[in-house]
């Protein structure tokens, strides 16, 4: 539980904010690149950290990202023509270019300076690990763009989705990296299907989960990374062995879950970029560190039962609020947990349905919680770091985010993170 001080202070990221301040420390994901797709197409109209903002690929390639409203009189520029490497405002024709330096002023009288003295704001954008980027902080701590694992492979390795949320970016992040849920939200076990075991799917909406289902009681290890958190969840298994389910936890708002117990298998993940207080953009990435994947994996990760969520042209989730997830209450009382269709689903069903910003004051949180409060506890020591002038380790080293997740078998007695070292090329 969080007092309503601590609750705001976590949670609230527009301009002049503790934690707004510090997330405008890191490069954040907002665009998929086939929103601008070649240059001088359509600027794109987005709001990111409570700003609103226009996106537009110019005549070279580069992208800008600009106030959505002009500084001469306000209007929007998302009605811009993109023209010969600026943005131009259809109301008076004023022209920026990516910088944010005001190119042509035609409403002013040649001889005039005017132009000189404007600019609108702007911030850096790039495109990198098949997404775009923002940074929107002061200039001269602008660090390199993280080297995620997922961002550093070839495309066919990679395949990622985007899908808007309602509901803050912090509880929507700590849904992520809830290890416990999985035994529930997203099982395939119900009291029916226990008395009727030959009744059971074996994959997409109901899965079997294996030892996440038959031990709901994890206990948790969470450990401070220089990116994040290191996360590992430990089941049962059988007499002399534990289940490890290993994952990460990167600051400020990026997830990774673990592929199978087996070598070779993808590993899946998330970023919750906030819009703002009440929303975020959820981009859902799954990845093969070790090869392409096949086009019958691609068919299965767009089927609309895994993390990726199926939506409209404008991210909009299909099954969202209005519809309640399209809830089918026979499949819930006979085949899922929930009867929501699509593990992406099913976490925003949830996550929504806690309010668009929680209240933490209402919570009872147990042992099952203990990654959820070592997330807030380093974010909000990172906060105030910041305010005493430290900048955040993460957000200045792109190297640290360098890490995988993993699971693991291992014998009691044994140590996780060295199992887990022996599967994967990157440290953990
Ligand atoms: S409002 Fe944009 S040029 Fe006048
Ligand atoms: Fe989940």
């Amino acid at each position: 539980m969080l007092n309503d001080t601590d609750n705001e202070f976590l949670s609230r990221i527009g301009p002049g904010t503790p934690m707004g301040d510090y997330l405008r420390r890191f490069w954040m994901p907002f665009l998929l690149p086939e929103e601008l797709p070649e240059p001088d197409c359509a600027p794109i109209r987005t709001t990111l950290l409570g700003e609103e903002l226009v996106a537009f690929k110019d005549t070279n390639g580069d992208i800008g990202l600009l106030d959505n409203y002009c500084p001469h009189r306000r209007a929007s520029l998302f009605f811009g023509r993109n023209e010969e490497c600026g943005l131009r405002c259809v109301y008076h024709g004023w022209k920026f270019d990516i910088n944010g330096d005001c190119i042509d002023m035609p409403s002013e009288p040649a001889e005039s300076n005017f132009k000189d003295k404007v600019k609108i704001t702007s911030y850096p954008a790039r495109e990198w690990g098949g997404l775009i980027w923002a940074y929107m902080g002061p200039i001269e701590t602008m660090p390199g763009l993280p080297k995620l694992d997922w961002a550093t492979l070839p495309d066919n390795q990679r395949i990622i989705s985007k899908r808007s949320q309602e509901s803050n970016w912090v509880q929507s992040t700590e849904g992520g990296i809830d290890s416990s849920h999985i035994s529930f939200l997203h099982s395939g076990v119900t009291p029916y299907l226990r008395d009727n075991p030959e009744k059971k799917v074996q994959r997409g909406n109901g899965r079997p989960m294996g030892f996440t289902t038959t031990d709901t009681s994890p206990r948790f290890a969470v450990d401070d990374t220089d990116a994040g958190l290191l996360i590992s969840a430990r089941r049962e298994a059988d007499q002399d062995r534990y289940y490890y389910r290993i994952t990460q936890m990167l600051l400020p708002f990026y997830t990774m879950i673990p592929g199978a117990i087996e070598p070779g298998y993808q590993i899946g993940g998330h970023a919750w970029v906030p819009i703002d207080d009440y929303s975020c953009w959820n981009f859902s990435i799954s990845w093969n560190p070790y090869r392409a994947f096949t086009d019958e994996e691609v068919k299965n990760h767009w089927s609309g039962y895994g993390i990726h969520a199926l939506t409209d042209e404008k991210y909009r989730p299909l099954s969202n609020k209005e519809n309640d997830y399209n809830i089918d209450r026979e499949e819930q009382k006979y085949k899922t947990f929930t009867g929501i269709k699509g593990i992406g689903e099913q976490d925003m069903g949830t996550q929504e349905s806690m309010g668009a910003l929680t209240w933490r004051g209402g919570e009872h949180l147990g042992a099952s919680d203990s990654a959820i409060i070592a997330y807030r506890r380093r974010l909000m020591t990172e906060v105030r770091n910041l305010q005493e002038g430290v900048e955040s380790f993460a957000a200045t080293h792109p190297d640290a985010y360098a890490v995988r997740s993993a699971s693991v078998l291992v014998k009691r007695g044994d140590s996780y993170l060295d199992a887990a070292k022996e599967r994967l090329e990157a440290k953990i």
